[in-house]
């Protein structure tokens, strides 16, 4: 069978190989991968700026689509021919996440899923939503859902609030699909006047563009009538958390997911208004299976397609991830295996 394997850090080291095929053992299923989307995460482990230790041949990748090919012995949820996504925090079966349930990432403790036969333990997949083709139920597992826990479980989004998301990235076009179907308003900023069109073409009630109003925080108020959102999902980190926390109001949740422009956060208690204003800070890491497989409901239920950028076939794997870190995207970059 075919896999993409990474030889040394670095893009130019991702090469596709033949590999035997593997055989599910007890409690596993063997499933034949047909879809994968990249997210900024596989970028960072591939070029080596995030985790040091990785192991070559390394193959990337955490979210991916397929079928059952075959069970292992002792299985009872799944049966040859079921449609399944891969569930990114294997051992996160359910509710609040734990010491033991925190473990076991794909493609970080695990290999990636970038191959076209990869064997699971039964508890780590998800079944897939129905009104989705692979292509598109590969980009669910680590950007929508955590856009879904963020909004829903932690920031219990409800009609009628203002969501206040950022860029034209995986998290925050599903944020923004989410929050539309909750039937609240969304604020979005982004870097160019066409990103800023698409966005509005997708739903988003209002766009500021950042490059244009690089304190946006202040065109966030007057579009609230100074009052600020209920709910801000940062993914870009120090250049975006100060004025995330000024773009809310009075108990408003600003939920921590990503760190593109860097880690180190600039914040300063009283002038961020963090005390005074009650404003609650949520660090997020994906989501529970059980979250997977009611965001999936979600996703019947109000017929959302995710929004792909393009489809790379396997053997353009290297333009695949070149193309994500230029972020000249929107949406999701999806590497088909059909
Ligand atoms: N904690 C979690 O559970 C979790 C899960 C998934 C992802 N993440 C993190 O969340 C972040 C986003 O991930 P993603 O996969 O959605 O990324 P992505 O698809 O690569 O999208 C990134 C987008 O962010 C915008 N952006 C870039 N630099 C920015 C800046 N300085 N200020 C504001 N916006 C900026 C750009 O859109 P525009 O050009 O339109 O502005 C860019 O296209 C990453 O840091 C990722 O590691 C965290």
């Amino acid at each position: 069978m075919k896999a993409v394997q990474l030889t040394g850090f670095g893009v130019e080291n991702l090469q596709v190989s033949n590999i035997d095929k593997p055989s599910p053992k007890r409690g596993e299923v063997l499933v034949r991968i047909k879809a994968v989307s990249l997210n900024y995460l596989d970028t960072i482990l591939v070029n080596g700026s995030f985790y040091k230790d990785l192991s070559f041949p390394y193959t990337p990748a955490s979210d991916g689509a397929g079928i059952v090919e075959a069970i292992g012995e002792d299985i009872t949820r799944w049966k040859v021919g079921d449609r399944v996504a891969i569930q990114y925090v294997q051992n996160w079966t359910k509710g609040n996440i734990d010491r033991i349930s925190n473990q076991v990432r794909v493609a970080w403790q695990t290999p990636g899923v970038l191959a076209d036969y990869v064997c699971i333990p039964e508890h780590g997949l998800v079944r897939a939503p129905q009104n989705l083709g692979f292509e598109e139920i590969a980009t669910l597992p680590i950007a929508a859902l955590t856009a879904w826990h963020a909004l829903v479980n932690q920031a219990n989004l409800r009609i009628g609030q203002t969501v206040l998301i950022q860029g034209t990235g995986g998290v925050s076009l599903f944020a923004l699909q989410i929050a539309k179907a909750a039937g609240a308003m969304v604020i979005a900023t982004t870097s160019t006047s066409e990103k800023a069109e698409r966005l509005k073409s997708l739903g988003a009630d209002e766009v500021i563009n950042y490059t244009e109003y690089p304190a946006w925080h202040e065109n966030v108020l007057s579009l609230t009538n100074g009052e600020g959102v209920d709910i801000a999902l940062d993914i870009a980190g120090s250049d975006t958390i100060a004025k995330s926390l000024l773009s809310v109001k009075e108990n408003g949740f600003v939920g921590t997911a990503g760190f593109i422009s860097g880690a180190d956060l600039p914040l300063n208690i009283h002038d961020h208004k963090i005390n005074m204003s009650f404003i609650r800070i949520q660090g997020l890491a994906v989501g529970s299976a059980e979250s997977f497989t009611a965001l999936n409901r979600a996703i019947e239920i109000n017929n959302i397609h995710p929004v792909i950028d393009k489809v790379f076939p396997m053997d353009e794997v290297q333009q695949a991830y070149i193309r994500l870190e230029q972020g000249k995207h929107v949406g999701k970059i999806v590497i088909s295996l059909e």
